[in-house]
């Protein structure tokens, strides 16, 4: 089941205390624009809210790939500063790794037995990134880490979990090993909910999904000069009447949109004020309102960065409150299980 935005503001307003949202990115790398509007704004909101929010950074996951993990405590520390950057507020909110809460990792084996081979091998976003991952053979940890991720958002009983598109299967395992461990145990786990962005997607300055690795994303660390070097090299095509129109314009349309995000307006706005005035002006404005959106987001992160003790602060503080909520809940499972000797 899921839920999009409206649907959860309404939720939301009835009792923010009552909603423990978890979701996490994994450490590939800095995050971009397409992390913001589909989810790291989110979380803010929700965070401003009043719910209490929990933002794993799944260390574990990223072992898959070789090239990402000789630089994980880079990726780590780079995306807490991106966190910081953009609002989330350690004060209330726990960033934490999986490689430092035991407990949430000992959840991975009863949670592994309540799901068949033929399951897992059905997963359609696994099976994508095992097509994609240029290995002869695929990994027990790569077919296995959705169960990990039911450990991930079960230890600490979140009923929200914001996320996009490509992790829907993922959530389905976690429902799935919620309401197994619960028939098999008796009553520990919440079956969490699926928060599905409402934001149009964003695709990368080539028209393709926008990711780092392929080089058409715009970092929230970006420079000013980066801005402009990724805009202007964006596709768009010789109509010079600047208009709205995803399906038939994809590559116009999301430079409009891209305009309109950063500037708080709709893309039709955005389009009506450009008119007649063809590509290059719409490169200049998205130019300028990437520009001025991330600016005040750049200098916080540079601030932060500058700074890898209280990152680590950070980190330290997340990890100790998650493990403490991990090892309550693993004392409760055991218990369940009739294993507390
Ligand atoms: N699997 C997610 C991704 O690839 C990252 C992730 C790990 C996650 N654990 C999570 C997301 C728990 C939400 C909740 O992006």
């Amino acid at each position: 089941m899921t839920l999009t935005s409206p649907e959860l503001s309404e939720l939301v307003a009835r009792d923010a205390a009552r909603h423990r949202v978890l979701t996490g990115d994994r450490p590939t790398g800095p995050l971009h624009l397409g992390h913001y509007f589909g989810t790291l704004q989110n979380r803010v909101r929700l965070q401003r809210a009043g719910v209490e929010v929990f933002v794993i950074i799944p260390d574990y996951q990223v072992l898959t790939d070789r090239d990402v993990a000789e630089r994980l405590e880079e990726h780590v520390l780079g995306l807490v500063a991106d966190y910081l950057a953009v609002g989330i507020d350690p004060a209330t909110a726990t960033v934490f790794t999986h490689s430092a809460v035991p407990a949430l990792n000992q959840l991975f084996l009863p949670f592994l037995s309540l799901v068949s081979v033929p399951e897992l091998s059905r997963n359609p976003t696994v099976k994508d990134e095992i097509r994609h991952s240029r290995q002869d053979a695929v990994s027990g940890l790569m077919f296995t880490y959705p169960v990990h991720q039911a450990a991930d958002i079960l230890f600490c009983k979140a009923d929200l979990v914001p996320v996009g598109r490509d992790q829907v299967p993922h959530l389905e395992v976690t429902r799935t090993v919620a309401r197994r461990f619960n028939e098999r145990y008796g009553e520990v786990f919440p079956v969490p909910e699926c928060l599905l962005s409402d934001a149009p997607l964003l695709l990368g300055t080539d028209g393709q999904k926008m990711s780092k690795s392929r080089g058409n994303a715009i970092a929230l660390s970006a420079s000013a000069d980066d801005i402009a070097r990724l805009v202007k090299r964006a596709k768009t095509d010789a109509d010079r009447h600047i208009a709205y129109a995803p399906e038939t314009r994809p590559e116009v349309s999301n430079l409009v949109l891209l305009a309109a995000l950063a500037q708080g307006r709709t893309p039709q706005e955005v389009a009506a004020e450009i008119g007649d005035r063809g590509a290059a002006e719409l490169k200049r404005v998205v130019t300028e309102s990437v520009d001025a959106f991330l600016r005040p987001i750049r200098e916080r992160r540079a601030e932060f960065a500058a700074d890898p003790g209280q990152l680590r602060a950070v980190l330290a503080a997340g990890n100790a409150r998650a493990n403490e909520i991990a090892d309550a809940t693993l004392a409760e499972v055991r218990t369940a299980m009739a294993m507390s000797y």
